[in-house]
């Protein structure tokens, strides 16, 4: 883990409120599992806590990271105003990221993301098909207005989409598409990034899968394991005292391991 000044390089609006941006730095030497996030200041004297936003693409050789995030609070509104050449103090990478080592080639993944939860399964899914694993999408958006990155998700392999109004793929949520494609095949391992509700069906779907890998989302202050403000509860858990940290032990858990 390390910080840095990072250095845009380029900043577009990808969908409404959902923006891409690029940064560069030796910070990118650090980065290696998909599912691992930077913990970003806001360029901002008032707004003190740093925002946690997962990394969507590594790209070693050039030295860039991509972003994606949706503007939500005053945070992310000043993150887009940024344009190339401005800079961001960034820390990370961090949290333990995707587990891919389970799988060998041939075997096939389910990689399920929901919403603003779709952008870091785009590294996950690469560095997948780069082991010869064989990929299946599972896309939930919330309408056809606010689809983005399809085209990559495409470009890497079976990609099938839902919408909750369905005004693009399925009518529905991914849930609908997960039991459609289950009845067919049980794939070797699931990676899901979303809503609770979403990581909740995963759950429950997949049941009798072993790995079965869910990327939580928290709240989050130090995003280094120091403060416990990410704190999630864990299963058989008698006393109600026992809990793991999302940004240093996750965000990414097997599903046996959480309560969500
Ligand atoms: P405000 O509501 O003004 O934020 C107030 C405070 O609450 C800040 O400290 C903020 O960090 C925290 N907060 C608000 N919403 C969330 C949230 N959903 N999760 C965690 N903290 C929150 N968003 C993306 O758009 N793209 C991503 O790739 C992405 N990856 C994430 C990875 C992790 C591990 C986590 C925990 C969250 C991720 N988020 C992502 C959510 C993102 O961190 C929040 O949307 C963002 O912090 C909101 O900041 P804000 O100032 O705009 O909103
Ligand atoms: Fe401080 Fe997780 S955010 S322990």
């Amino acid at each position: 883990m390390k910080q840095e000044i990072m250095t845009i390089i380029s900043q577009q609006q990808l969908a409404p409120r959902i923006f891409q941006m690029t940064l560069t730095g030796d910070l990118v030497n650090e980065m290696e599992k998909p599912g691992q996030f930077i913990h970003i200041k806001v360029p901002r004297a008032d707004m003190l806590l740093r925002r946690p936003i997962s990394i969507n693409q590594i790209n070693k050789e050039a030295k860039t990271c991509t972003i994606i995030y949706r503007t939500e609070g005053d945070g992310t509104k000043v993150f887009a105003e940024l344009s190339t050449g401005d800079t961001l103090d960034v820390m990370g990478p961090l949290g333990n990221g995707f587990d891919v080592d389970c799988l060998t080639a041939g075997q096939k993944a389910y990689v399920i993301g929901g919403g603003i939860g779709i952008p870091p399964m785009y590294e996950l899914s690469k560095q997948l098909k780069q082991k010869g694993i064989e990929v299946v999408h599972f896309l939930g958006y919330a309408s056809k207005e606010v689809v983005y990155f399809q085209d990559e998700f495409i470009a890497l392999g079976d990609t099938r989409f839902a919408t909750d109004d369905g005004s693009f793929g399925v009518e529905g949520n991914v849930g609908n598409l997960l039991l459609d494609a289950v009845q067919k095949e049980q794939p070797d391992a699931v990676y899901a990034c979303g809503a609770n509700g979403m990581l909740k069906m995963v759950a429950q779907v997949f049941s009798d899968n072993p790995n079965v890998f869910l990327s939580l989302e928290q709240r989050m202050a130090c995003g280094m394991g120091a403060c416990y403000a990410c704190v999630c509860h864990v299963p058989d858990d008698e006393t109600g005292t026992k809990s793991v940290k999302v940004c240093d032990e996750g965000p990414i858990f097997r599903a046996s391991e959480v309560v969500l």
